[in-house]
This record gives C-alpha cells, sequence and structure tokens, in this order.
C-alpha cells in the first residue's frame, strides 16, 4: 500500500480541483467517494480489518473515487478518458489497483473489473451520476445513463440500484 501522507485524500482533492472547475463534477466525485467509502467500510468489516490495514483500504476506495473522473473536464473524449488521467496518475505514482478501477469504470476500455474495488466504483459510479447533465451531453462519464449511448441492458429505465446490486452480489 502506498504512503497515506503521499497518497490520501488531501492529495486527491487537490489533484481533483487542479483538473476539474466544474462544479457539478467536482460534486460527482465527492458523490461516488460516499459510496464507494461505504461499500469499502462494508468489505472491511467482512474481512475483520482494523486498524492501519482498515484504513488503508479505505483510503484506497475513497482517493479512487475521488480521482475517477478528474481528467474528463479536460479529455472528455472516449479516446481520451479516462486514460490520459490513468497515465498522469501513473506519472505520480499513485497504485495500480486504484489505476485498474479507474480504467474499468470505463466498459469501452476493455479493462475486466475483478477486484471488489473495481466492482463497486463501477456500480457507484452508475449511483451517483444523477444531476450531470451538461456532462450527458458528452459521451465519456454518463454514457451509460444516455438513451441512445445506454449499453446496460436496461432498455433507458431504472439503471440504478438494481444494477449496483447485480455488479456487486
Ligand atoms: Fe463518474
Ligand atoms: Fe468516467
Amino acid at each position: 500500500m502506498c504512503d497515506s501522507h503521499q497518497f490520501g485524500r488531501q492529495q486527491a482533492l487537490s489533484l481533483l480541483w487542479e483538473w476539474t472547475q466544474s462544479e457539478s463534477l467536482r460534486k460527482h466525485a465527492l458523490a461516488v467517494e460516499a459510496c464507494v467509502v461505504g461499500y469499502g467500510e462494508s468489505e472491511a468489516d467482512r474481512l475483520a480489518m482494523t486498524g492501519e490495514a482498515r484504513e488503508a483500504l479505505l483510503n484506497l476506495y475513497a482517493t479512487t473515487a475521488l480521482l475517477h473522473d478528474f481528467d474528463y473536464e479536460r479529455h472528455p473524449s472516449r479516446g481520451e478518458h479516462p486514460f490520459v488521467g490513468v497515465r498522469e496518475l501513473e506519472r505520480l505514482g499513485w497504485p495500480l489497483e486504484m489505476r485498474t478501477a479507474i480504467l474499468g469504470h470505463a466498459e469501452y476500455s476493455g479493462t475486466p473489473r475483478v477486484t471488489h474495488l473495481d466492482k463497486v466504483l463501477f456500480a457507484c459510479d452508475e449511483l451517483a451520476s444523477g444531476g450531470r447533465e451538461e456532462e450527458d451531453e458528452g459521451q465519456g462519464v454518463c454514457a451509460r445513463r444516455q438513451p441512445a449511448g445506454c449499453d446496460s441492458g436496461c432498455g433507458g429505465t431504472g439503471c440504478g440500484s438494481r444494477r449496483a446490486h447485480r455488479v456487486l452480489y
């Protein structure tokens, strides 16, 4: 696990704020964080994790959620998001588990969602994607919720919690 002082929540917020001016995108990141950390706490309970190990897991979950779309405002196309951001995260030294989960939240990346974090990020991104109408005009962040671009198989209705349940359990 990385040094939580170097790769902690404050560092993630600083990077997010530097790259993202949109209030709705910032709110989306915080909403996804709340959801992902909630599932992380459940997972930590299930694994009976305590102390530093628990803190490290929750830090990884929080920072991954905060940064999953940090490149979207500058690089919204499918050719760039989230690939540009993941390359920057690698350059800065953020952990592989984070980068893999972030790649996996974009279905078109072809990156399989294997770990609990991979699956939770994907599900929570969907749950917390309401109220991002301006981003919905693009084809990256919210593609799964667009009637024309939705590939979730829900037929354009009720993607949210049922999808999360299907993904997670
Ligand atoms: Fe997102
Ligand atoms: Fe995204």
